[in-house]
């Protein structure tokens, strides 16, 4: 089987290997997409806080596929969403339904091989089923880019009528963060500086340094780290919310503590999402149009060249088509 193997970390050392054995527990599955995000350049790269294991690596978080077997319930030639969550069902955390924080448990292509593959082995209990109604670019879209803004605005009570603030909003979680955030009847403003963020639905777009000094929301999303840290909570309105997921500039922030406080702000961490979210997208992807800004596709073996690209900048998703 053929996959892209890393021993050391870079890009330049990502290897096309033919002879990988396919590996994992549970049912053979073969990789049809997988979509491109930060944490797979930072696994690649050697960047990440998590211990990769094994080592040599294959990475890929995000992907769907098509069973190969039958399992109990699914059956052979089903497509499939892989909900990138090992976890174990059986702690604490997994029996509050958030395997996203199991204790015994990581996310697949980082404690364990990934999807830049042609065919993996994985529980039954991580796959979920690709309804007729979502086509595979949005399906590749929704284990990481999608469910990661959703679990968000779940962490922040959003409720409609609320004023929502997204940075980071041409990028894979910031797309959906928007949509998602009309779809539950939020007022959404985005900070970006890409001209395709207005594509996204009826959002009022600030530049990167372009928001009033004086706006304020009542949730704001902010998975940018260092770099707007401080501006982000100084935009959250009094009594509101700011949830971050990610680093992306850099992993410290100064906090202007008397203003958390005497407007009684509330900071919110937040990471991947649950299972049974997922299955709550799929239901709001029923009666509600999600759309995902494609930048290119391209095929399996042109995985290192994907990743430069995907690091040198881009508008929209980089998807990895397994079958081209
Ligand atoms: N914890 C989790 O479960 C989880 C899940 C997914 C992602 N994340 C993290 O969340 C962060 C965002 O992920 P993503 O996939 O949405 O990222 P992305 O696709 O790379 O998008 C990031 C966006 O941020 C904006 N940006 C602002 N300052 C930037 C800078 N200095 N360099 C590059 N971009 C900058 C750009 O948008 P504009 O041009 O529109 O300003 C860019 O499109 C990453 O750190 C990622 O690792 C965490
Ligand atoms: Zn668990």
């Amino acid at each position: 089987m053929k996959a892209f193997v890393f021993e050391h970390p870079g890009i330049e050392n990502l290897k096309k290997t033919l002879e990988v054995p396919v590996y994992g527990e549970g049912l053979r599955v073969r990789i049809l997409k997988t979509a491109l995000n930060p944490l797979d350049f930072n696994v690649i790269a050697g960047n990440v806080v998590y211990g990769l294991n094994p080592m040599p690596h294959i990475a890929g978080s995000e992907a769907i596929g098509e069973l190969l077997e039958d399992g109990n319930a699914l059956k052979k030639g089903q497509k499939v969403i892989i909900y990138n969550r090992i976890y174990d069902s059986t702690c604490p955390m997994c029996i509050q339904g958030k395997e996203y924080l199991c204790l015994n448990g990581g996310i697949w292509g980082v404690m364990t091989n990934g999807a830049f593959t042609e065919e993996v082995r994985i529980w039954e209990k991580n796959l979920v089923p690709i309804p007729e109604y979502i086509t595979d670019i949005q399906a590749v879209s929704l284990p990481i880019a999608a469910l990661t803004p959703f679990h968000a605005l779940m962490r922040a009570n959003a409720r409609a009528g609320e004023k929502l603030l997204v940075y980071g909003a041409s990028g894979n979680t910031g797309i959906l963060g928007m949509q998602f955030g009309r779809i539950m009847g939020l007022d959404v403003y985005a900070v970006s500086n890409s001209q395709k963020t207005e594509t996204y639905g009826p959002v009022k777009v600030f530049p990167r340094n372009g928001i009033p000094d004086d706006f304020t929301a009542d949730i704001v999303i902010n998975p940018l780290g260092s770099e707007t840290w401080g501006d982000s909570i100084k935009h959250t309105s009094i009594s509101g919310r700011m949830v971050t997921y990610g680093v992306l500039t850099g992993r410290e922030g100064v906090t202007n503590i008397p203003d958390l406080y005497t407007r009684e702000k509330t900071i919110i961490g937040s990471t991947g999402g649950a299972l049974a979210e997922l299955h709550k997208i799929l239901e709001i992807m029923k009666y509600h149009q999600i759309k995902i800004g494609v930048d290119r596709i391209f095929p399996f073996d042109e995985l290192p060249e994907a990743l430069a690209y995907f690091r040198d900048g881009r508008n929209g998703r980089v998807i990895i088509d397994h079958e081209l």
